[in-house]
């Protein structure tokens, strides 16, 4: 007789158009860990009741997502050294004796994507990161951790790019600059959308000289909400352009390792994504 298997779940607001459930279950057959993973929608006002239930059904590992991040951190009984700085938490690990161990596997999950998976050095590029909320702030940290030369952060509201800096604290690599003044501010050769415009069906406003010649550009979601970006940088000439699907990807084989204790091959999970997504 087999164990009933491991139970997971996603938690976020929307939550229906989530692939996590399809790439933990394609981890769990790679890796002969018999898992179930589900999708709870959950709104911000109900999430830590709904938490609860969950743990106290038999669940164990979970994924936040939005608009549910910092709320989680703000859940947990402990936290990483990298979720403590970030303030937002991702993945939520039981602990024994009851309550969460919160995670952030976001920022590792971008620089796995981007130094594995695309082949980029990090180190000594100048780096404008678009946006200062939850994702932003997720992968703001490990950027600078794998060496960026420099940071620039711009966000229509103005006060929330100088918290994110001022929470960063490393004023001599980390720059605010106002969104309405990117115009004139010259150009950057890597370029992080962490803004939700996208998901919101909005188009990001900007001009296309902030787009060095052989730029990279980089878009935190994927499908649908990172056209509008990706299409804006093609046409402002980027070399390198690229969705978050990578990411999503990497962020989820870094949960499942937290919960399982094993890391599972992310290509061949990335490559059926990517040819569903093309194919949508
Ligand atoms: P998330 O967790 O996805 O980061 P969030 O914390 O609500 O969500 O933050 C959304 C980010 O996208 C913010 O940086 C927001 O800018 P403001 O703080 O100025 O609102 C940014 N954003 C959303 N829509 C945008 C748009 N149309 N143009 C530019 N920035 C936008």
């Amino acid at each position: 007789m087999s164990a009933s298997p491991q139970r997971h779940a996603v938690f976020g607001h929307p939550i229906n158009h989530s692939l996590s459930p399809a790439i933990h279950r394609r981890f769990g057959q790679q890796t002969g860990i018999e898992l179930r993973y589900d999708a709870i929608d959950a709104p911000p006002e109900t999430f830590a009741a709904q938490l609860d239930a969950f743990r106290r059904d038999g669940g164990g590992g979970a994924n936040v997502t939005l608009p549910l991040k910092t709320l989680a951190f703000e859940r947990c009984a402990q936290v990483s050294d990298y979720a403590a700085r970030t303030g937002v938490v991702n993945t939520l690990e039981p602990l024994p004796g009851g309550g969460w161990r919160g995670h952030n596997t976001d920022g590792p999950g971008l620089i796995a994507d981007l130094a594995e998976r695309h082949g980029q050095d990090l180190r000594e590029r100048d780096l404008l990161l678009l946006g200062a909320g939850g994702a932003a702030q997720g992968v703001a940290f490990a950027l600078l951790d794998a060496g960026v030369r420099s940071l620039t952060i711009a966000n229509r509201n103005a006060e929330r790019a100088d918290a994110l800096a001022d929470r960063i604290g490393e004023p001599g690599r980390v720059h605010v600059r106002y969104w309405n003044d990117l115009r004139n501010a010259g150009s950057w050769d890597f370029i992080i959308n962490a803004t939700s415009a996208g998901v919101q069906g909005e188009a990001v406003d900007l001009p296309f000289a902030i787009v060095a010649t052989r730029a990279l550009c980089y878009d935190l979601s994927y499908g649908r909400a990172a056209t509008a970006f990706l299409a804006w940088s093609r046409a402002a000439g980027a070399a390198h352009v690229f969705d978050g699907l990578g990411m999503l990807v990497e962020q989820a084989a870094e949960a499942f390792a937290i919960w399982h204790g094993r890391r599972p091959d992310t290509d061949a999970a990335h490559d059926e994504l990517r040819a569903k997504l093309d194919g949508a």
